[in-house]
């Protein structure tokens, strides 16, 4: 069965990406990931602050984010530039795959001229994780829009690879802002970056890290934005979060992604999941006679599920819940 997809315009040999995360941190275990049969790979991702003071150029401190700080702090910033290009040589030459190096941002800054060696030494394409949690009551979300906006134009004109943007769902409105995303000529949205998440400790007061890894429940609200603004941007799609079977790939590529990337589930089950994944998809593919993904992709997204009124507030005049 043919599983081949076209995402970015790399060509993939099936939808399955190995989405940034410590299963793509070092060379040997992005070759495992290929030989386990996935699409492409996004490497861990490399912070702004680590690329940013390894230029000498970012000097307060006051402005990272904590986990860039704790992450720093643990693994040290020395060489951290030339130890993730290394990391990209290295894959590259492990494995035939596309191999897709990941920026994790949250402004401006001299930190984009990584972008440009990134894409000398072999780069696929490029991921932008543009983490902005808008939490900061004094900036409006069209500040933090603009934000995104001007380091993805920024990118853009600097680099002749494909991009990728990573975003969150804290927008208040996803398809407008998929749409400027679009007038920036950004190739692929990664539908959503899933944030760290907090905890209480309710015995001894104190906050605790949340759920690392995702549950199959919350694919359910990436379905329904991919059925929304696959038809509403030229972009590309890669959906993630809470991806863990066949089945919810197969849901995924229906409602218009291109691509879906996989993590939670490779930790929680193995490498193995991958193989099992290409299965299922292979042999719902047969039962209902398509020959290729371009035969059933977007069948379901809201341009073309036959009810768009379905994707809408409507549904709960519908629905009935046994008590
Ligand atoms: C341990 C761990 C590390 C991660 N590190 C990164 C990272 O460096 N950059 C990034 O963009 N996403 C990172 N992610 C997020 C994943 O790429 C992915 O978007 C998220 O886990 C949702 O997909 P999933 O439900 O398949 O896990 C990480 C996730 C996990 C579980």
């Amino acid at each position: 069965m043919n599983l081949s997809t076209v995402y970015m315009s790399l060509n993939l040999r099936n939808p399955i990406i190995v989405g940034s995360c410590g299963l793509t941190g070092t060379a040997e275990k992005v070759k495992a990931c290929a030989d386990a049969g996935a699409g492409a790979v996004v490497l861990k991702s490399i912070f702004e602050e680590q690329i940013e003071s390894e230029l000498g150029s970012m000097t307060n401190e006051s402005n990272w984010y904590p986990e860039a700080a704790d992450y720093i702090n643990s693994y040290g910033m020395q060489n951290a530039v030339s130890n993730y290009l290394e990391l990209l040589e290295k894959s590259r030459n492990s494995t035939e795959i596309p191999i897709i190096p990941s920026i994790h941002c949250f402004g401006k800054g001299n930190w984009m001229e990584f972008a440009k060696q990134l894409e000398n030494a072999g780069a696929s394409a490029l991921e932008l994780n543009t983490f902005i949690l808008p939490s900061d009551p004094r900036r409006t979300g069209r500040e933090n829009e603009n934000t995104i906006l001007d380091i993805v134009s920024d990118i853009k004109s600097q680099v002749s690879i494909p991009v990728a943007v990573k975003i969150g769902s804290y927008f208040s409105s996803i398809s407008a802002f998929a749409s400027e995303l679009d007038g920036c000529g950004v190739d692929s949205i990664v539908l959503f970056n899933r944030f760290f998440r907090i905890d209480f400790d309710i015995e001894n007061l104190e906050v605790v890290n949340g759920s690392m890894l995702s549950t199959p429940d919350e694919t359910e609200d990436i379905l329904r934005w991919v059925s929304m603004i696959s038809p509403v941007t030229n972009c590309d799609i890669a959906a993630t979060t809470g991806i863990h079977d066949g089945e919810a790939v197969v849901k995924q590529l229906l409602a218009g992604a291109n691509a879906v990337q996989i993590c939670s589930i490779l930790y929680k089950n193995g490498l193995g999941v991958i193989a099992e994944m290409h299965g299922f998809i292979a042999d719902w593919m047969r039962r209902h006679n398509y020959n290729s993904i371009e035969d059933f992709r977007e069948r379901l997204s809201q341009r073309n599920s036959g009810n768009p009124a379905e994707f809408q507030r409507v549904q709960f005049m519908k629905a009935s819940v046994k008590a």
